[in-house]
């Protein structure tokens, strides 16, 4: 999975990666950056889709198509949700480059609208702005199948905004949760 990336995959990754770090370095506006998750958290995004139950995999926030990127290393199609549609030029255009677009299902709209209609979710990567995720965690957990996981990122750098839903995670008998200290802070559910 991580020895046989196509060079073509390996290329669009360097790429994001090599811009996303100039993006942290000169002060690009916030709404501008690509905010990719680091690299070890593709390589367990890929691991928890490769092993995730039969069902659809999804992702709230694409940005340029990096962490889609990961995702697509499990061989599964995926449907990915970003509301901007300056960013979501970028994810067309990564993909087409990266040669993963029949595996990927790019939605230029804001997934809170969509997620209702989504049923049978085997993974969820959420990584959109934090004032939203209360909401989706609301709108996943049931659509969850049994076995089914919600990754959400930014569990430890941003654990004073997202304290609602980590105590929600925490304490919710639907699942079992935890958060684990890898890239930014992993809050990882996985329903009973
Ligand atoms: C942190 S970035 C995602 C980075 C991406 N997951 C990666 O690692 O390559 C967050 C993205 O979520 C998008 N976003 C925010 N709220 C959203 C929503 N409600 N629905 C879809 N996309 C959303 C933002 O426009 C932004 O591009």
């Amino acid at each position: 999975m991580f020895h046989d990336i196509p060079p073509a995959i390996q290329t669009q990754m360097r790429r994001l990666e090599a811009i996303d770090a100039h993006d942290r370095r000169d002060g690009t506006p916030h709404l501008q950056r690509l905010r990719q998750i680091p690299p070890e958290t593709g390589r367990f995004l890929a691991l928890l889709a490769a092993t995730a139950p039969a069902g659809r995999i999804v992702e709230i926030g694409t940005s340029a198509g990096y962490s889609t990127l990961w995702l697509t290393r499990a061989g599964r199609p995926i449907t990915t949700f970003e509301i901007l549609e300056e960013k979501a030029a970028l994810a067309g255009e990564t993909f087409h480059l990266a040669g993963v677009e029949a595996a990927v299902t790019l939605v230029q709209a804001d997934a809170r609208q969509h997620l209702p209609e989504i049923k049978e979710i085997a993974l969820c990567f959420l990584d959109a702005e934090k004032e939203f995720y209360a909401e989706c965690y609301a709108l996943v957990i049931p659509a969850l199948v049994p076995g089914g996981l919600l990754v959400a990122d930014n569990a430890i750098s941003h654990a004073e905004a997202l304290q609602p839903m980590l105590e929600r995670a925490l304490h919710d008998g639907r699942v079992d949760a935890l958060v684990l200290p890898l890239g930014k802070g992993l809050l990882l559910c996985r329903k009973v």
